[in-house]
């Protein structure tokens, strides 16, 4: 992959339909994933302030199926539908994210929509659900481009824009459309990557890490107080911000090198010294604010001693919320979970913990 598109995203003003207008439908399951150096702060438009690196989830994702027939004399009309239910609000931000692609996908405008989604996680609980969301969307709509216009026919143009789109409507959703370990931004640490969109890291990464356990521990599962959208923008003021970045931009070297070399130790600690600055950043912007609960503090001391007595390598990380991603070695399974069972089940809600791990990225749900 190069760092200029191969294709281009924009001026395709071809992609609009000539003849009958077609009914159809198109679904993608995709996961959410959870990054292990943070993209927090960006530029306009969506473009993120520093490189970020995620790994893709398995168990954690979103199903969304989205159905079209031509529009009536108003144009563009989305409904949608969100675990069986209408949902107005996630219609009108569809609707908005489908009005600022005309440009990209013009044949948008002639198309009514009824889109059908559901999680397998609660949403808006930092458990980057936008980016599982906005990646399945934005298969479906460069499903329908190939499907009608036959312009994304090879594989990486394909992903590459959807990964594209899929950043436009969150930025963490630009690593959701490859599985494994994804980079979005642009950093010496792998050779094409870029701020437009993300690139799969598809070889030299030490067999521990392909197969990375992440025990979602929920604490909280309610709505966040502060959005990411808000959170990002006080980092424009954020005195620390230009470190931060700085700082993000040399972990990402040194994670990959880390993850290269099998380097557990180093990985734990730039995973977690990522998730503490994350957090960090929120408690020194202004107006400042904390999403870390009581019983995440708890859950990470238990991780501490369990790693420093048991000495097994154990970490965590933290998304903008206040639960915990437990991480560790597939091959310390069975010593990690009556960790969780027996030490960390009483500081969780009722919800548990999810049990994922690193998984192959978004699937389609049906055939053409
Ligand atoms: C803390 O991708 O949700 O999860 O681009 O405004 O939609 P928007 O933000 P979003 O921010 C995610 C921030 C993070 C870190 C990360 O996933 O890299």
């Amino acid at each position: 992959m190069t760092n200029n598109p191969s294709i281009d995203f924009y001026n395709n003003p071809e992609l609009k339909f000539s003849g009958d207008i077609p009914t159809g439908r198109t679904g993608w399951r995709s996961p959410s994933n959870i990054a292990l150096v943070k993209y927090w702060g960006k530029k306009p438009v969506q473009i993120p302030q520093n490189p970020s690196v995620s790994f893709t989830l398995s168990r954690s994702y979103t199903e969304t199926l989205v159905e079209y027939s031509p529009a009536g004399h108003e144009g563009m009309e989305v409904t949608f539908y969100f675990d069986g239910k209408p949902n107005d609000e996630f219609g009108r931000k569809t609707k908005t994210f489908f009005e600022n692609l005309k440009n990209i996908f013009p044949f948008l405008d002639q198309l009514k929509f009824t889109i059908l989604s559901k999680n397998t996680f609660p949403h808006s609980a930092g458990i980057a659900s936008s980016a599982s969301g906005m990646s399945a969307l934005a298969l479906a709509l460069c499903d329908m481009e190939q499907k009608y216009f036959n312009t994304l026919s090879r594989e990486e143009d394909f992903f590459q824009k959807a990964s594209y789109i899929a950043r436009l409507g969150s930025g963490s959703a630009s690593r959701s459309v490859y599985g494994g370990l994804t980079i979005w931004g642009q950093t010496e640490a792998l050779p094409g990557t870029s701020d437009l969109y993300a690139c799969p890291v598809t070889s030299g990464i030490h067999p521990d890490f392909l197969s990375y356990q992440d025990s979602i521990l929920l604490v909280d599962t309610g709505q966040k107080k502060v959005s990411s959208r808000v959170g990002h923008g006080l980092m424009d003021k954020n005195p620390f911000a230009k470190q931060r970045f700085g700082q993000a931009r040399e972990n990402i070297k040194s994670l990959l090198n880390a993850m290269t070399s099998g380097d557990i130790e180093t990985f734990i600690n730039i995973t977690e010294s990522e998730a503490l600055t994350l957090h960090a950043m929120m408690m020194t912007s202004n107006p400042y604010y904390l999403l870390l609960k009581p019983n995440t503090l708890n859950i990470i001391e238990r991780i501490f001693d369990f790693r420093n007595f048991k000495n097994i390598p154990v970490s965590f990380t933290l998304d903008a919320g206040p639960n915990v991603h437990l991480l560790y070695p597939d091959g310390y399974k069975s010593r990690v979970m009556p960790f969780i069972e027996n030490e960390l089940a009483p500081f969780l809600s009722h919800n548990g913990y999810i049990d994922d791990e690193v998984g192959n990225g978004p699937e389609k749900l049906m055939k053409d």
